[in-house]
């Protein structure tokens, strides 16, 4: 960590209406990392008949199937904590589990929901993290009353449905990195850092030994010969394996998506005819769903001091002063407080260069079109590759064909068609047809002009 980030706000908790919960939030973190676990378990016979009994399902103009044990990778009896955000996905997720013959159990993870809400809104009060309760929207505390009521609409007991508090973790495996990121005028992924350091990392630590933890991700996983692999999702629009890339095969050893087979219109649909207490709730905004930029990097601009410099041309002219580096990611278009006479149409961000920032003219300029990126620290789920894979360098967007090569722990991926629009500290991930190989944090870019030697 820069040292610079020692002068910002330290973290503090967050403050609610009600401060009933922190207590017994601490006991019980402590009472699940000891190994016991206290409630008896929900038996097959049990689970039937505390669920109420729903009219079955019949959405849908695709077909599906709901999992089953088999398909989750689960023997009868196996312990399966499922992390419920409050959100529809991970409450059909806890619905579907509820209806096999398992002893489960809810964890709601706490973190610091006023930044991570999208919805909330984009004034820097409601954002910052220590404001008074009137200010911030303490979403938390919702989401949590909704992870207790769809517990006890599908019938698992309250005793086993319990709150860690996972904010301290976000606030110094994520945020902080995130900031230093932002700060040295990178572009970083918090969402998929947050899964494999909180869901995947922390949360996982609260779970005792032998017990899977089931999330409400759009993905696969698949285990045979004692290995793990991570598949994409049947839903292709909802895959969720990008931010997954980072995850370890030890993690995914105890993973169960039951989602995986799932349409997202079915599981919105499986939620009203379930009658769940959370159907008609928005997307899931739980602590990895930040979403692309968003206000979160709104947000992290706040805790980044300001830096100056210029927007300049290829032409070396200085435009106009911009509002911070941290403010601008590779692509985005560069709104100029001041134009030049001649200088009409739409500027895009393209390149860093020390405290100024190079516009180019066109959304299809060469300094935008990215024809190759490496990864210092790449990760991958089991073993190293070369060759011929697909890539991503970020959620959102279709695969790409890429050509992978190591150079000892360097990891270089070429792509034959540009892929626009890469910024450094974004995340690269790999693909193997539907297999993902892992992912790295991008530690450099080559663009076409670059390769051309224009620059
Ligand atoms: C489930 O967990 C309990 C307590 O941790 C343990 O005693 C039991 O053996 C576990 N069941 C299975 C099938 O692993």
């Amino acid at each position: 960590m820069r040292a610079a980030l020692g002068a910002r706000r330290m973290y503090t908790p967050p403050r609610c209406a009600s401060h009933a919960l922190s207590l017994p939030l601490l006991l019980f973190s402590r009472r699940l990392s000891t190994a016991a676990h206290p409630a008896p378990a929900v038996s097959a016979s049990a689970t039937a008949s505390t669920l109420p009994s729903v009219p079955s399902p019949t959405p849908t103009d695709t077909p599906y199937t709901l999992p089953t044990l088999a398909d989750l990778g689960l023997t009868e009896g196996a312990n399966v904590t499922v992390a419920v955000s409050g959100g529809v996905d991970s409450s059909v997720t806890l619905r579907l589990l509820a209806a096999l013959p398992l002893s489960l159990s809810v964890l709601f993870m706490r973190n610091w929901d006023p930044v991570l809400s999208e919805n909330a809104p984009p004034s820097p009060l409601s954002l910052a993290y220590n404001t008074p309760a009137t200010h911030s929207q303490c979403t938390w505390e919702r989401d949590w009353a909704d992870v207790r009521a769809v517990s006890r609409a599908v019938g698992v007991p309250s005793d086993k449905v319990r709150l860690v508090d996972l904010s301290s973790e976000y606030w110094t495996r994520v945020f902080e990195p995130a900031v230093a990121e932002w700060d040295a005028g990178r572009t970083p992924n918090p969402d998929v850092w947050c899964n494999r350091e909180i869901k995947f990392g922390a949360l996982l630590q609260h779970i005792p030994d032998g017990h899977f933890l089931a999330t409400g991700h759009y993905a696969r996983v698949k285990r045979e010969n004692g290995r793990a692999t991570l598949h994409r999702a049947r839903d292709a629009n909802k895959d969720q394996t990008y931010y997954l890339s980072q995850v370890t095969e030890a993690a995914l050893q105890r993973a169960v998506f039951p989602l995986a087979n799932l349409p997202k219109p079915a599981v919105r649909e499986l939620a009203r005819a379930w009658r769940l207490p959370t159907a008609e709730r928005r997307e899931s905004m739980g602590v990895c769903f930040i979403g692309e930029r968003g206000n979160f990097g709104d947000f992290v601009s706040q805790y980044v001091p300001p830096s100056h410099g210029w927007f300049v041309t290829e032409a070396g002219e200085r435009v106009a002063p911009h509002r911070g580096l941290a403010a601008y990611t590779v692509g985005q278009r560069a709104r100029l407080a001041t134009m030049k006479p001649g200088m009409g149409g739409k500027w895009f961000v393209a390149r860093k260069i020390g405290s100024d920032i190079l516009i180019v003219p066109r959304a299809d300029h060469p300094a935008l079109q990215c024809v190759r990126v490496w990864s210092d620290t790449f990760h991958w789920i089991a073993e190293g590759r070369e060759g011929e894979v697909l890539a991503q360098v970020r959620h959102r967007m279709a695969p790409v064909r890429a050509r992978v090569r190591r150079e000892g722990e360097r990891v270089v991926v070429e792509f034959p068609e540009p892929v626009a629009a890469v910024p450094e500290g974004q995340v690269v991930g790999l693909w193997d047809g539907d297999m993902c190989l892992g992912s790295g944090v991008i530690s450099g870019t080559c663009t076409a002009d670059e390769e051309e030697g224009r620059v």
